[in-house]
C-alpha cells in the first residue's frame, strides 16, 4: 500500500521550492526597505496563547486548530486522568500571535524604543475542509509592527504589500484592495450590540449558524456564505457609521494616506476578517474568483490590544499575512512562467568507460570551483548521456574521450550554439564555466 501525504498537505517539489525560495527573496527584499528584520517564531505554541490571542469564539480556534498533547500527558489522558489546560500545545493556524508573544517575552519595544518591524515567513495549520486554495497546512509570509499606532504605520503597510504583489508578478488590475475600520473597545461594543439588534429583528431569515453567533459574536454573520444571510446582513448597521471621534480621524488619516500613496481601494463595511484581535484599520486583497471564501491573497490590520491580550503592557501593532500557495496558484492561472529548478549548468560526458574516471575527476574540479557540475552515474552510452546532459538543462557539455586524453585535450560543447572546439586539459575548467556563466 502507497502512503500518500495527508488530505490537505502537500509536498514542495523542486520548482515550486524554488519559487517559495525567491518569493521569500522578494519580501526580504521589499520589506527590508521598509525596515522589516526576519523573525522565526515556534510552530508550536501554547494552545491559550492563540485562545487569548485569535479569541476562543472565531472558526481558526474553535474548529480549525491541530492541538497536540505531548507524551506522558496524552498517557494520563488515555488512563482517563485530567490533563491540565496549560500543557495543550498547538500547531499555529496563523503568525501572529507568536510574533507578538516573542515581543513580549523578549520585551523588544521597550518604553521609548522605535516601533519593532518584524517579518516571517514559514507553515501554518488549519484543519478546514481542503480544497484547491484552502489546505491544512499552508505557507505565508507576513509582517508584524509593535509599537506604534500612527496611520503612517497602516498606510506604509499596505503600500508595501501591493509593492511585493506588484514585485511577485501579480498584475495590479486582478487585485482589489478592501478598507474597513472596525472601531476600538469604545466604539465597538455598542456597534456589536447595534448588529446583534438587527439581527434580532431578522432572526427568521437567518441560517442556524448566524443564530448561534448573534449571542456570541454577531459580527462573524457578515462572513457567512449563505446568500440569505448575506443579503440580510447587507442592510445591518455599518461600522463606519458608529466609529468614535478618536476612530473615525484614524480612519480617515489612513485612507488619505493611502491616496497620497496613490493607491486605489474600495471601502468595505462588511469586512470583519475572522480573528478577533481586530481594532481599527482592517483590509484584504482579493482577486476574482468563483468562491468568495477564497479569494483573498492577503489580508490583516491593527491589533492594539492583542499585546495585553497575551500578558503584555499596552503595545499598539498592525500587520499582515499573505497565502504563498493562493498567490502561486493565481499566478500559474494567469500564466505565469515559473523558472524551472536545475542541478546541472556543466555536464561531464564519458566516450567510454576508460574515461569515466577522468570524467569523475574533472566534475569535483569543477564543483570545487564552484560550478553546479555533473556526470554520468549510471553507464549511459554517450548519446544518452547527451540527452540527460540536454534535460538536465545544461549550458557547457564536456566530451572526455581516451584520444584527444592523451593528446592533453578536452572537447568542450556550447549547449546553445552548439559549438564545439578542443580546449587542453588544464585549461577545461574555465573554458567550460565561462560557457555556463
Ligand atoms: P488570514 O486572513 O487568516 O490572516 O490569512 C492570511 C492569508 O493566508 C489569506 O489571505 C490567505 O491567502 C492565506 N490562507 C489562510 N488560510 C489558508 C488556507 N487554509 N489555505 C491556503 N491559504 C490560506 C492571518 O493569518 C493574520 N495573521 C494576518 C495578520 C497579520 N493580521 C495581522 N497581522
Amino acid at each position: 500500500m502507497t502512503i500518500n501525504a495527508p488530505e490537505g498537505t502537500f509536498d514542495m517539489l523542486p520548482d515550486r521550492k524554488l519559487f517559495w525560495e525567491t518569493f521569500k527573496e522578494t519580501a526580504r527584499k521589499v520589506f527590508g526597505r521598509y525596515g522589516y528584520l526576519s523573525i522565526e517564531t515556534p510552530v508550536i505554541e501554547r494552545t491559550e496563547l492563540f485562545v487569548r490571542g485569535i479569541g476562543e469564539a472565531t472558526d481558526v480556534v474553535s474548529k480549525e486548530m491541530f492541538t497536540a498533547i505531548s507524551g506522558a500527558n496524552l498517557e494520563k489522558l488515555l488512563a482517563g486522568e485530567k490533563v491540565p489546560a496549560k500543557s495543550r500545545l498547538s500547531l499555529r493556524p496563523e503568525g501572529t500571535a507568536g510574533v507578538v508573544r516573542a515581543v513580549v517575552q523578549h520585551d523588544l519595544v521597550p518604553q521609548g524604543a522605535p516601533p519593532a518591524k518584524l517579518m516571517y515567513a514559514g507553515q501554518m495549520f488549519r484543519a478546514e475542509r481542503p480544497q484547491r486554495d484552502r489546505q491544512r497546512e499552508f505557507n505565508q509570509v507576513g509582517i508584524e509592527c509593535l509599537g506604534s499606532e500612527d496611520p503612517t504605520i497602516d498606510a506604509e503597510a499596505i503600500v508595501m504589500l501591493m509593492r511585493f504583489f506588484g514585485e511577485v508578478g501579480i498584475p495590479r488590475e486582478s487585485m482589489t484592495l478592501l478598507v474597513n475600520s472596525m472601531g476600538c473597545d469604545s466604539c465597538r461594543p455598542a456597534y456589536r450590540d447595534a448588529v446583534r439588534g438587527y439581527m434580532e429583528e431578522h432572526v427568521d431569515e437567518l441560517c442556524d449558524t448566524c443564530r448561534a453567533r448573534m449571542e456570541m459574536n454577531p459580527l462573524r454573520a457578515f462572513d457567512c456564505k449563505n446568500p440569505q444571510c448575506a443579503e440580510v446582513m447587507d442592510g445591518a448597521p455599518k461600522m463606519v457609521d458608529h466609529l468614535c471621534e478618536d476612530c473615525k480621524d484614524h480612519y480617515a488619516n489612513v485612507l488619505a494616506l493611502l491616496k497620497l500613496a496613490g493607491l486605489a481601494y474600495t471601502e468595505d463595511p462588511k469586512l470583519v476578517r475572522g480573528l478577533d484581535y481586530y481594532t481599527r484599520t482592517v483590509f484584504e486583497v482579493q482577486v476574482a474568483g468563483s468562491d468568495k471564501a477564497q479569494n483573498a491573497i492577503g489580508g490583516g490590520g491593527r491589533y492594539d490590544k492583542l499585546a495585553e491580550e497575551v500578558g503584555g503592557r499596552p503595545t499598539p501593532g498592525f500587520g499582515f499575512a499573505l497565502g504563498f500557495e493562493r498567490c502561486a496558484n493565481l499566478l500559474e492561472d494567469l500564466g505565469h512562467v515559473f523558472p524551472k529548478a536545475s542541478a546541472c549548468k556543466i555536464f561531464v560526458a564519458s566516450v567510454n568507460d576508460d574515461v569515466r574516471n577522468d570524467a569523475f575527476v574533472l566534475t569535483q574540479i569543477l564543483r570545487d570551483a564552484g560550478a553546479q557540475a555533473e556526470c554520468d552515474h549510471q553507464g549511459r552510452s554517450l548519446k544518452s548521456q547527451f540527452k540527460l546532459a540536454d534535460k538536465l538543462g545544461a549550458r557547457a557539455v564536456a566530451i572526455l574521450g581516451p584520444d584527444e586524453l592523451r593528446d592533453g585535450f578536452v572537447r568542450v560543447r556550447d549547449m546553445s550554439s552548439h559549438e564545439e572546439r578542443l580546449v587542453p586539459q588544464n585549461d577545461a575548467a574555465a573554458a567550460l564555466m565561462e560557457i555556463a556563466s
